[in-house]
């Protein structure tokens, strides 16, 4: 029997398009899996996107007001896809009703908000789940396997980074990313989560950090209210201040006994989505970059021939949740895939009633860490992560 599950989404820019879609494809991706998404409602405070959305995708209704999303006794789960600046209001109300929550990282502001965000869903008791989504590439999920099973030995190196030109015309608008007041932390939350997330995953919990900042491009376009994304360019006409950093490097040991560093930028030249990692143990290394998503570089110190560096190996039906896109090694899967499986891990934890990975717990776990960065860009010291 399927089990249908009410699902109404908050803030219909792009995330809020991308979950739609995704939830649509849960059914048809993951049969077996027999849960039946139900697009109850969606809201955004620009009418005329709501009702894009509800035609493109079907929702029953639509709203101006997000409190009627929370409201809806259709709903039983509250996906956030507004601005971080709704991230804690939202998610308090949601909680407080007993709906269960996905919220886009960074969740909250700062880490502080990310801290009572945790706080609010824990004490109502519902279950959560982040937009870590590179996390759910068939490679990345076989590179974990690996490193459990022991592949690479002892973990010694791992490099992380985030390197994005989404910002990097100067004329590129002054979106509510680049605001302090609605976005909070800049390439921190935007772009270092997702890095700190997956070396969590791949490396495990990170000690102590220490690191630096830089905003490259300070002032920019105003840009103009309920049109656009962070991508769209303005040329001419009045500028404002961009408040929070463009740029953060991290020198970072882990508790495991792992030396590393993470950087992250959006405003870099050549990379467009490189969310990368290279990591390295004492008996091989694995390399994954998200520009090339379906292929992974391996290296066996025992293999015959390991001497000469690194082999290809493609995205194949072996690795992780591949098969249920495509049934054949090298037929690659995109971006929006990984949000369909990820929309499938969180329904599913909402139909089995158990906390699924990643929730506010690893959200969490990775404020604790950029409170930490954050608080080094003032000292500069190395910084210990104590729990927020
Ligand atoms: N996981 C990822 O790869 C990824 C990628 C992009 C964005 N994000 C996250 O997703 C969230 C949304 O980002 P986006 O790029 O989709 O932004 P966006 O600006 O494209 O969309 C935000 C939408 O929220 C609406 N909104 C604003 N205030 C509202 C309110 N009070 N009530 C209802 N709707 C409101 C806006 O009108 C807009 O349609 C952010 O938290 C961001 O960090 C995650």
């Amino acid at each position: 029997m399927k089990r249908t599950i009410g699902i109404g989404v908050i803030g219909m820019g792009w995330m809020g398009t991308v979950h739609s879609r995704a939830y649509r494809q849960v059914s048809d991706r993951f049969q077996e899996s027999g849960i039946q998404p139900n697009l109850v409602i969606c809201g955004d405070e620009v009418e005329a996107r709501g009702r894009e959305a509800q035609e493109r995708f079907g929702f029953a209704r639509c709203t101006t007001d997000w409190q009627r999303v929370i409201a809806d006794p259709d709903v039983e789960v509250v996906n956030i896809a507004a601005p971080n600046s709704m991230h804690l209001e939202i998610a308090q109300a949601a909680a407080e009703a007993g709906k269960h929550i996905f919220c886009e990282k960074p969740v909250g502001r700062n880490p502080q908000e990310t801290a009572e965000i945790a706080r609010v869903a824990r004490r109502a008791n519902v279950l959560t789940f982040v937009g870590y989504n590179y996390r759910w590439a068939p490679v990345v999920q076989y590179a974990r396997q690996l490193i459990l099973e022991g592949k690479l030995g002892r973990l010694t190196h791992y490099r992380g980074r985030f390197f994005a030109g989404y910002a990097s015309n100067p004329h590129g608008v002054l979106s509510w990313r680049f605001q302090r007041e609605f976005a909070g932390l800049g390439t921190l939350g935007d772009l270092m989560s997702h890095v700190v997330d997956m070396a969590h995953m791949i490396a495990g919990p990170i000690k102590r950090v220490v690191g630096n900042c830089e905003t490259f491009i300070p002032q920019r376009p105003l840009a103009t209210p309920g049109t656009g994304t962070h991508f769209s360019v303005s040329a001419g006409g009045p500028m404002g201040e961009v408040t929070n950093e463009d740029y953060v490097g991290v020198l970072v040991n882990f508790q495991n006994g792992v030396h590393g560093t993470l950087e992250a930028c959006r405003v870099i030249q050549g990379p467009q989505c490189q969310m990368a990692f290279e990591v390295h143990g004492t008996e091989g290394a694995i390399s994954w970059d998200f520009e090339r998503m379906n292929e992974i570089q391996l290296y066996f110190a025992s293999d015959d021939g390991a001497r000469g560096g690194y082999t290809r190996t493609l995205s194949g039906p072996t690795h992780p949740s591949h098969a249920d896109f495509n049934p054949g090694p090298g037929l690659g899967l995109g971006y929006n895939d990984l949000k369909v499986i990820e929309a499938h891990q969180f329904l599913q934890s909402v139909a089995n009633g158990k906390q699924g990975e990643p929730g506010f717990g690893e959200a969490l776990a990775v404020a604790d860490v950029l409170a930490a960065i954050e608080k080094s860009w003032e000292t500069q010291r190395w910084e210990p992560i104590q729990s927020l």
